[in-house]
């Protein structure tokens, strides 16, 4: 089924100057880029973001290392693309990161792991309208 999805480049990969390398990676894996765009998160989107982490003992870390820097922002789509992109980014610890994705790649700690993308079609619906609300 075709699906679309959201990556987030984080601000680790983007300071690496990796936005060029990691978008090619998605575009040979044949996902269609359809909205693209570079932004930087603040505290309220944040929150939102990622608001089933907010009390995790990580979140601060998180929210600091998300706020550090520019994010790009790409809904991508293809078949079962929801799936596909969490295969291609690997394991979210990028210790346990199969080699030769994103994770494996481009991630720096647990923290900053290059990359984030939707883990289901609830999530990606609600990623996308708050990353893209146009
Ligand atoms: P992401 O896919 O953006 O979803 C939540 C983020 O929280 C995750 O990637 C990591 O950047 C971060 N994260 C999740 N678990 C941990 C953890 N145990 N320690 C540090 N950071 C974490």
């Amino acid at each position: 089924m075709e699906q679309k999805t959201l990556l987030l480049i984080k601000p680790n990969a983007t300071r690496k100057n990796k936005i060029g390398s990691i978008l090619k990676i998605v575009e040979d894996n044949g996902f269609v880029i359809d909205q693209l765009k570079m932004f930087t998160m603040d505290n309220e989107l944040a929150d939102i973001f990622y608001a089933e982490h907010i009390v995790k003992s990580f979140y601060p870390q998180l929210k600091s290392f998300m706020l550090s820097g520019k994010i790009v922002g790409a809904v991508l789509s293809r078949e079962d693309a929801i799936l596909k992109l969490r295969e291609l980014v690997g394991n979210t610890n990028y210790e346990k990161a199969a080699l030769g994705t994103i994770r494996f790649l481009f991630a720096d700690s647990f923290t900053e792991n290059a990359v984030h993308a939707s883990d289901s079609p609830e999530s990606a619906e609600r990623e996308m309208s708050l990353i893209f609300p146009e």
